[in-house]
C-alpha cells in the first residue's frame, strides 16, 4: 500500500516536471523551403537532437516538391492545423523553425491562428517583406524575366502560385496592392474589411528570431530575410526604417520594444547553405530553443 502510494507520488513528481519544463526541451516544428520536403532538414533535426537529446522534432511534410507553389493561404491553412494539434499536444508550447518560402508559411501561420502556443519562432532566410529578384525567380520560372513578371503575377492566375503571392515589385507597387492576396495582408499595408489585425499572434513570441544575410544570392533584396526592403527610391530600408514597424501593423514595433526581436546577419553563406552549415545551426537556432 505505502509502496504503491509511493508510486503514484512519483509519477505525479515526474508529470509536474515534465509539463513545466524543467526537464527537456519543448518540441520543434520544422517548415521546408520550396521545391524540398521534409528530408531537406534533416541536417538541422538531427543536431537539434544531439545537442539537445530527447527533443520532439516535428518536420512538415506537406507541400513538398512542385506542391510547394501552390497558393500560400492553402499551404497556411493545412499546415497551420497541423501545428495547432501539434500544440495542443504540448500545452508547453513549442518551437517553430522555417526555412525560406516554409519561413513566411510560419510566420503567416502564426498570424492567422493567434491562438498558437509557440514560443520562439525563428525565420530562417525567409522573404518576410517579399521578393523581387531574377535568381529567386529563376528556381522554378527559367523563363521569366524579373522585370515584366508582374504583368503575370499581378493578376488572377498569377495569385495562384506562392512566389505570385510574395512577389513586391518595388517599381509597380500599385498593382502589388491592388493584385496580390497574401503579402500586403500579412504585412498589414492592406487593411481587411472585415477589421482583422494579423497582430496578436507575433505580439506573443518569447522570441522572433530573424537570420539571414548578404551572400545569401537568391532572396532579393538579402534584407527581406530581417523585414527590410526596398523604399520608395529602391535604397533599401530597414525594418525599423519601414512603416511596416513604425506603424506597428503587425506588432514589430511592440516585440522590439521588449527586445524580444533578434537578428542576425551571417556572410558567407549562400541561400542553399542555411539549412546545411552546422554552425549556423549551433550559433544562431540551437540557443533559441527551450
Ligand atoms: C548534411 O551535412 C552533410 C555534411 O555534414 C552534407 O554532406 C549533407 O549534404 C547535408 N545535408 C543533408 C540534407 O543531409
Ligand atoms: C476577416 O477576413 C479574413 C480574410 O478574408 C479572414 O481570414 C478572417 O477570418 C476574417 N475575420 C473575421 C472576424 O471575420
Ligand atoms: C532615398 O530614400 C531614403 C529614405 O526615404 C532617403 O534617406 C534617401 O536620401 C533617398 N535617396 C535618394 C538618392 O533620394
Ligand atoms: C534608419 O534609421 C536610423 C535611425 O533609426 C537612421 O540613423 C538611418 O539614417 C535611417 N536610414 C535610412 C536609410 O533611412
Ligand atoms: C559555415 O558557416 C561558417 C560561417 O558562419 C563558415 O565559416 C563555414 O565555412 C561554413 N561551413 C561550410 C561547410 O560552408
Amino acid at each position: 500500500m505505502r509502496n504503491k502510494l509511493y508510486n503514484l507520488k512519483l509519477l505525479f513528481l515526474v508529470n509536474l516536471v515534465y509539463s513545466h519544463g524543467v526537464v527537456g526541451y519543448n518540441p520543434v516544428v520544422i517548415i521546408h523551403g520550396v521545391l524540398t520536403g521534409s528530408d531537406s532538414m534533416s541536417n538541422i533535426s538531427k543536431r537539434i537532437q544531439e545537442m539537445h537529446p530527447g527533443t520532439e522534432i516535428y518536420s512538415i511534410p506537406r507541400y513538398a516538391g512542385w506542391s510547394s507553389l501552390e497558393p500560400m493561404w492553402r499551404q497556411i491553412e493545412e499546415i497551420g492545423e497541423d501545428i495547432m494539434a501539434i500544440g495542443a499536444a504540448f500545452p508547453g508550447g513549442i518551437n517553430l523553425l522555417g526555412y525560406s518560402q516554409g519561413g513566411l508559411i510560419a510566420r503567416a501561420i502564426l498570424q492567422r491562428f493567434p491562438e498558437h502556443n509557440v514560443r520562439n519562432f525563428i525565420s530562417l532566410s525567409s522573404p518576410q517583406a517579399g521578393q523581387y529578384g531574377t535568381k529567386f525567380l529563376h528556381l522554378f520560372f527559367p523563363d521569366l524575366v524579373c522585370e515584366t513578371v508582374y504583368e503575370l503575377f499581378y493578376s488572377k492566375i498569377g495569385q495562384h502560385t506562392s512566389v505570385g503571392n510574395y512577389w513586391n515589385d518595388p517599381f509597380h507597387q500599385e498593382l502589388y496592392f491592388q493584385y496580390s492576396e497574401f503579402l500586403p495582408l500579412v504585412n498589414g499595408e492592406k487593411k481587411l474589411v472585415n477589421g482583422t489585425q494579423y497582430k496578436d499572434g507575433l505580439t506573443k513570441l518569447k522570441k522572433l528570431v530573424l537570420i539571414g544575410g548578404p551572400d545569401d544570392g537568391v532572396i532579393t533584396p538579402w534584407q527581406s530575410s530581417q523585414f527590410g526592403y526596398f523604399g520608395d527610391n529602391t535604397t533599401i530600408l530597414d525594418m525599423r526604417n519601414r512603416s511596416i514597424y513604425e506603424t506597428d501593423a503587425i506588432g514589430l514595433k511592440t516585440l522590439d520594444k521588449l527586445k524580444k526581436i533578434i537578428t542576425h546577419t551571417v556572410p558567407g553563406i549562400p541561400h542553399s547553405m542555411w539549412h546545411e552549415n552546422q554552425t549556423v545551426t549551433d550559433l544562431y537556432i540551437i540557443p533559441y530553443l527551450d
